[in-house]
């Protein structure tokens, strides 16, 4: 949720903050700013709309300079206005800053300010911070001996903050120190040579560096272009640990692809492969995790398992639930995160809390682990964000391995949550009553799976016929029973998301106690059905839609014996064992909204009012 990128070296930061920014966008693009450290002061220039009305803007408008910081917003207080977009300049003048988060005692800040002479020209709470550290910077006279006057205004001012921050600052008397700090909203340094990068993630500093510093909550950060320090809340100096980014420019490029969205959807086999890689024993009967800091023992003595998470990571906790019940009878329960968090939960002794984050900087998931830790229970994480805060805070997990995920709409992140729910599945299976040979079995169709997503991608130009069909439509239903339930809630909001049709997932059986009501010509129906016990009974809900002149489109495995009569549309995926058949069915969901969203000209990789990491409440 909103990005930062800030700069100090050697280079003309104006290009370097542009391109961190652009590879940003998917954070928030509701308008965009930067400001350069110039000759005589803040050189600033800000945009409603994407980054690429900055960069026109830019070069029209600017000054040159080796210190800069820069932003890319998604509105949280105050309306998308230029006055209201990042950096804000303190009404004096000396300060500069970005902010992602929420400062929820600004209104208090502001009037006090008021008072105090300071003047303001946005509606955000953002403006209220660059002012009361140019208040403590009016206060402070000299530089101390191990910080400068500007670093202890800043650290003042952030001692009156109620709420959370990822900041980067510069100050118009300090060319040569630039500050981060962060408590709730992610910033990581990018270590080079003679230069430091300040940004809220990797994808802006990887063409610069894979060298990694990434902050704590309450952790200041003083760059030159020599050094840099970070000091802890409790104002002692921290051995910063370098880490190293190991994935590719190209990993977070669209390369000939039209989206990133189409990219990650393609790129699925290999990110399943890569959540399987060096996972399973050598008698190939179970999965192992290096991570879970659990004994077998420990885990056999787990008897309820919690999952939380938001948005499409709390579909995957759905289809964990399935497969865990099913295949370790292990009962689980998945709670909404933002729910979790506030709700005074009754957890037993032996319940085991998992959360499952992409980003692994999700606000409420990040806060409900929290919870569940300050409790006392065992919380772990499954996560794409390598050093993310949720992993960092988590007592063990399991990393996806997916790489970067930059389409705003999740793919590849959730077919590979998929593959790690089942792969749990396996091992808890076998911790307890699972036949060796039944594991056996399940390896084998879990290594199946990349292939069998290759081959149910190979139908693409078929789904990409169908969607242009459907794609007028203004209401989808999306049906499917047991695990195929969350698979089809996953459905609608792929196609809710990108293409802002309303679309609304069920039970298929629920769908008679009310959505039916919506059934008509108008009104498509996207089943999902696979091979096996309750096949039949999803006919029957079909026919129920047909009997009402609703439109059907089947998402079917090979060998279900399908009445012609009964759909309008079929898409046809391999037959397999139950354990992959979510991920299996979510990849043709990926393609039909895809291509809806497309055909009705939407920006698929951006869409309206969405974020791709939401850091706020
Ligand atoms: C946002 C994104 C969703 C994502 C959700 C949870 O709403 O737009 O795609 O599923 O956050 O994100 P996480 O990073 O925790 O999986």
């Amino acid at each position: 949720m909103c990005g930062i990128v800030g700069y100090i070296g050697k280079q003309d930061v104006r290009n370097l903050l542009l391109e961190g920014l652009k590879r940003l966008e998917y954070r928030g693009y509701d308008s965009s700013g930067l400001a350069v450290f110039a000759q005589d002061g803040f050189s600033v220039v800000r945009c409603t709309g994407r980054v690429s009305n900055l960069v026109e803007a830019t070069a029209k408008n600017s000054e040159e300079g080796t210190l800069g910081i820069s932003h890319t917003r998604w509105a949280t207080h105050g309306g998308v206005t230029e006055s209201n977009t990042h950096p804000h300049v303190s009404s004096d003048g000396k300060i500069a800053l970005v902010h992602n988060g929420v400062i929820e005692n600004y209104v208090e800040m502001r009037k006090f300010l008021e008072t105090k002479g300071f003047t303001f020209s946005s509606e955000t709470d953002t403006e209220a911070l660059s002012n009361l550290i140019a208040y403590h910077y009016a206060k402070e006279q000299t530089d101390a001996k191990d910080a400068s006057r500007f670093f202890i205004a800043v650290k003042k001012a952030l001692s009156h903050v109620e709420g959370t921050y990822g900041i980067a600052v510069t100050c118009v008397d300090y060319p040569d120190e630039l500050i981060g700090a962060r408590k709730g909203s992610p910033l990581i340094v990018g270590v080079g040579q003679g230069e430091y990068i300040l940004a809220s993630d990797v994808s802006a500093i990887i063409t610069h560096t894979s060298n990694v510093v990434y902050l704590n909550d309450d952790e200041m950060v003083s760059m030159s272009r020599d050094d840099f320090r970070v000091v802890s809340a409790a104002d002692e100096g921290v051995d910063p640990i370098i880490d190293t980014i190991d994935w590719d420019v190209e990993d977070a490029e669209k390369g000939e692809f039209a989206h990133y969205m189409l990219k990650e959807i393609f790129e699925q086999p290999a990110a399943l492969e890569n959540a399987m890689r060096g996972r399973f024993s050598d008698d190939s009967s179970t999965a192992i995790f290096g991570g879970l800091n659990l004994t077998p023992r420990e885990l056999r003595q787990v008897d309820r398992i919690l999952f939380t998470s938001c948005g499409t990571a709390w579909h995957a906790c759905l289809v964990a639930e399935y497969l865990i019940e099913r295949y370790a009878r292990i009962p689980v329960e998945v709670e909404y995160a933002s729910e979790l968090r506030y709700r005074n939960a009754p957890l037993d002794k032996n319940t085991l809390v998992f959360v499952i984050t992409q980003s692994g900087e999700t606000i409420d998931t990040l806060g409900a682990l929290r919870e569940a830790k300050r409790k006392g229970y065992r919380a772990l994480a499954i996560t794409n964000g390598v050093g993310s805060t949720i992993a960092r805070e988590a007592d063990g997990g399991i990393y996806q391995h997916a790489g970067p995920e930059i389409g705003v709409a999740s793919t590849k992140a959730f077919t590979s949550q998929l593959m790690i729910a089942a792969m749990l599945a396996l091992y808890l299976g076998r911790l307890r009553d699972m036949s060796y040979t039944d594991g056996v079995e399940m390896v084998k169709a879990l290594r199946s799976v990349p292939e069998l997503v290759t081959e149910t991608l190979k139908q693409d130009a078929q789904i990409k016929e169908i969607a242009v069909k459907y794609a007028e439509y203004a209401d989808f239903l999306f049906l499917g029973r047991q695990a195929m339930f969350p698979v089809a809630l996953e459905g609608a909001l792929k196609l809710k998301e990108i293409s802002y049709i309303h679309a609304e997932g069920y039970p298929a059986a629920e769908m008679k106690h009310g959505p039916i009501a919506l059934i008509s010509e108008e009104c498509p129906s996207v089943f999902i059905a696979t091979d096996g016990e309750i096949f039949q009974k999803v006919l029957s809900n079909i026919q129920e839609v047909k009997a009402r002149k609703g439109k059907v489109i089947l998402i079917h495995s090979k060998s279900c014996e399908v009445p012609r009569e009964l759909v309008d549309d079929a898409i046809v995926i391999p037959d397999a064992a139950d354990s992959i058949m979510p991920i299996l069915a979510t990849v043709p969901l990926q393609l039909l909204s895809y291509y809806i969203a497309v055909a009705r000209g939407c920006d698929v990789d951006k869409p309206r009012n969405l974020a791709k990491s939401v850091t706020v409440e």
